[in-house]
């Protein structure tokens, strides 16, 4: 590697490790998450059309595990609007222009809307997406996305729908197990754990029950699977602190 970008690469590492240690700067970025989440800010964004209920920023980690894993399949669970299917569709559609690797998207929502389920099924991404409607925790809409996964070998895993503490954890036990070795499984909205629980008075998550309490409990018998820190850290802003999990071969 030539030498500026390895000083770039290493003073790019070095400065995430900082923004890990900086206690200030991340109860800061924790302050203007809480407020965003008050404001329902992540409500207004779109991607190529489609709105996409998601933090910019975390978006943006999405781009590089794409990139970095060049999945043969992502699982999403939780559709709404479609935002986050063709975001990943158009990364597999940017991967495949660049390097030929293939790759495809199954969404499960329980709730497919008929006028989502047709600007989804209309958008030029859609060549990518099979939508499963069906509550992802089902035993038959895990058999379907199972199918799916079979001789895949880059598997990505997004969870995103019902954030209860017990709806998490069997979507972990159900589909964490399908990621390979060296991408990840991501589970959204952990950072419920760390704000008041009045920022979600109508849902029947808070803190307590939450991605994170799942995740934390999943993690206590998974060793397969590690939270990347490096991840929060970069991005400060997040709504998935302790989310980013990456499997790890096993010695
Ligand atoms: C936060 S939205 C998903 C947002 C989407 N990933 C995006 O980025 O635009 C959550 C979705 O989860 C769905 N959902 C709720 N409970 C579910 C369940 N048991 N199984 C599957 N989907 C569920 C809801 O219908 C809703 O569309």
């Amino acid at each position: 590697m030539n030498e500026s970008i390895k000083q770039f690469e290493a003073e790019k590492i070095a400065r995430i490790e900082e923004f890990g240690k900086d206690t200030e700067f991340q109860q800061r970025s924790r302050d203007w998450l809480e407020e965003s989440m008050r404001k329902s800010y992540v409500y207004n964004f779109s991607w190529l059309g489609r709105p996409i209920i998601q933090n910019p920023i975390d978006i943006m980690a999405m781009q590089e595990i794409i990139w970095e894993v060049k999945p043969d399949l992502i699982i999403e669970t939780g559709i709404a609007h479609g935002g986050s299917l063709i975001f990943s569709a158009s990364m597999l559609e940017l991967v495949a222009s660049c390097t030929g690797s293939q790759g495809e998207v199954v969404g499960i929502d329980i709730d497919i809307r008929p006028h989502n389920r047709k600007a989804i099924e209309c958008h030029p991404m859609s060549k990518r997406i099979t939508m499963i409607q069906g509550s992802s925790i089902a035993p038959e809409i895990i058999a379907q996305v199972k199918t799916k996964a079979r001789g895949k070998n880059r598997v990505l895993i997004c969870m995103d729908s019902n954030h209860t503490h017990n709806h998490v954890l069997a979507e972990l036990e159900a589909y964490a197990p399908l990621t390979s070795v060296g991408s990840y499984c991501v589970v959204f909205d952990t950072f419920v754990e760390d704000v008041p629980a009045d920022v979600f008075k109508n849902r029947p998550w808070h803190p307590g029950n939450s991605p994170k309490t799942a995740v934390w409990e999943y993690l206590k018998t998974h060793p397969e699977f590690e939270i990347d820190k490096s991840i929060p850290h970069k991005l400060l802003i997040t709504v998935a602190p302790d989310g980013y999990l990456k499997r790890v071969p096993l010695p």
